[in-house]
């Protein structure tokens, strides 16, 4: 016997039934997104694979342990599948001279992403996202973090979303950064041996990511260095920066709790971060986050002399719907389910069909005939609204038979006018 074949591990088919779950939730994003004034791009899902290492960070795990080559062939060499759109949006910016357009561009996408990680619930190798990127000389104001927050919320909040809780830190400007990094490490020192084996070596490559660690022991060493309440040591701007953010969050009625253990996996990050959490989804409870990125726009080359201000932010399609219990949409219908009960009859039936679709009214039939009452099951599988049938007397008469299958009454029309008979029903 030939081998069968299995989807991937840590990939899934979306199947038809599942399909109107996806699109009236990705109707749902885009409609919201533009109520902000947000506009759809569409990048490639593989770039160069540099782009991902300069901007994500070689300490960080997606691209140290996950980024997916492609090497099927020489001209392949040097590509990997995009691990998020960030990256990507912002390679697009600049090579697409936004800069030199607009003071702020406003971009949101949706499409698959692609991690070597270990699957596991709510953890997949192509997973969905929904992100949204704000980039520009007017960038870097408080109220821009603010929207993008209020962004995030709103659509979570619309797809039904339970027990959300959204945690925020800052992590300062790039300077910050390294002045707390090397606070950090001379603290962390003082507790080294307690660290685990995972930490010893962020300890090294990415101190920042100790603060984040799920360890006892490391949350233990974490809460003697940082405290369970205090933020970061942030210079005087970066915390005035911080403060604003979360009044104009407060002004929106925006609950949220700074976090200073919240540092996030990728380094392109400064200022502030967050993550979204839900109920109910286990260890894997981020169902988005996000964070400002203003330095990544020089680091890929964007105009020396130009300051950029960044921020955006991404949800995890998959987790959502695991987060909302929801795996099946509303079943399909379709209009019009057409048969007949002589397969000689097939060729008029076949006609009918590509009237009606060139009309716009969806409608199949069963292409290996059968008894009438087989027939009219099939039109229930189907959600079919009517029925159309030609049987002997139909056949003879150039007529077609109506069934409304909601209520089962049946009338009689001439070949010719059933178009317009049922494009009336319909309305
Ligand atoms: P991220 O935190 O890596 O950020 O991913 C954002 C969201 O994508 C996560 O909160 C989660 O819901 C979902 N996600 C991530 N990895 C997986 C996975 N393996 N399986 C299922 N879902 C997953 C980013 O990707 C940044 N680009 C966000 C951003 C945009 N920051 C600024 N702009």
């Amino acid at each position: 016997m030939n081998k069968k074949f299995a989807v991937p591990r840590g990939t899934s088919d979306i199947l038809p039934d599942n399909i109107p779950l996806w699109e009236a939730l990705e109707a749902k994003a885009r409609k919201i997104c533009r109520s902000y004034g947000y506009r759809e791009i569409r990048t490639p899902v593989y770039e160069d694979i540099n782009l991902f290492k300069r901007s994500l960070g070689q300490t960080s795990d997606v691209v140290n342990k996950q980024l997916l080559e492609l090497a099927s062939s020489k001209e392949d060499e040097g590509l990997a599948l995009r691990p998020e759109g960030t990256a990507s949006v912002v390679r697009s910016y600049l090579e697409n001279s936004f800069d030199k357009k607009e003071l702020l561009s406003k971009f949101f996408y949706i499409g698959p992403m692609f991690r070597g990680e270990r699957p596991q619930k709510g953890r997949l190798r192509q997973f969905h996202q929904i992100g949204v990127e704000a980039i520009g000389i007017d960038g870097a104001s408080p109220f821009l973090d603010a929207e993008i927050l209020a962004l995030a919320m709103h659509l979570l909040q619309e797809f039904k979303v339970q027990g959300l809780k959204l945690k925020i830190n800052s992590l300062g400007s790039k300077e910050d950064k390294e002045n707390i990094s090397s606070w950090l490490r001379a603290e962390f020192a003082k507790h080294k041996d307690e660290l685990c084996e995972d930490c010893q070596s962020r300890f090294e490559r990415n101190v920042f990511r100790v603060l984040d660690c799920k360890n006892e022991l490391c949350k233990k060493a974490v809460n003697s260095v940082v405290g369970k309440d205090k933020i970061l040591p942030l210079s005087e701007n970066s915390r005035y920066y911080f403060e604003y953010v979360q009044k104009a969050l407060k002004d929106l009625g925006i609950d949220y709790e700074v976090s200073p253990h919240l540092v996030r996996g990728l380094d392109y990050y400064t200022h502030t971060v967050f993550e979204i959490t839900a109920e109910g989804l286990g260890s894997q409870d981020a169902v988005g986050a996000g964070g400002r990125y203003d330095r990544l726009l020089d680091d890929l080359g964007g105009n020396e002399k130009t300051e950029y201000g960044a921020i955006g932010f991404a949800l995890g399609i998959e987790r959502i719907l695991l987060a909302t219990g929801k795996t099946q949409g509303e079943p399909q219908t379709i209009d019009i389910f057409a048969f007949e009960t002589q397969a000689e009859y097939q060729p008029r039936i076949f006609k009918l069909l590509s009237d009606l679709r060139k009309n716009g009214i969806s409608s199949a039939t069963s292409f290996s005939g059968g008894s009438m009452k087989a027939q009219m099951s099939r039109a229930n599988k189907a959600n079919a609204r009517f029925a159309l049938i030609i049987g002997d007397q139909e056949f003879k008469d150039k007529t077609v038979s109506v069934k409304d299958m909601s209520t089962g009454q049946q009338e009689t029309f001439p070949l010719s006018e059933v178009v317009e008979v049922v494009k009336n029903k319909l309305k």
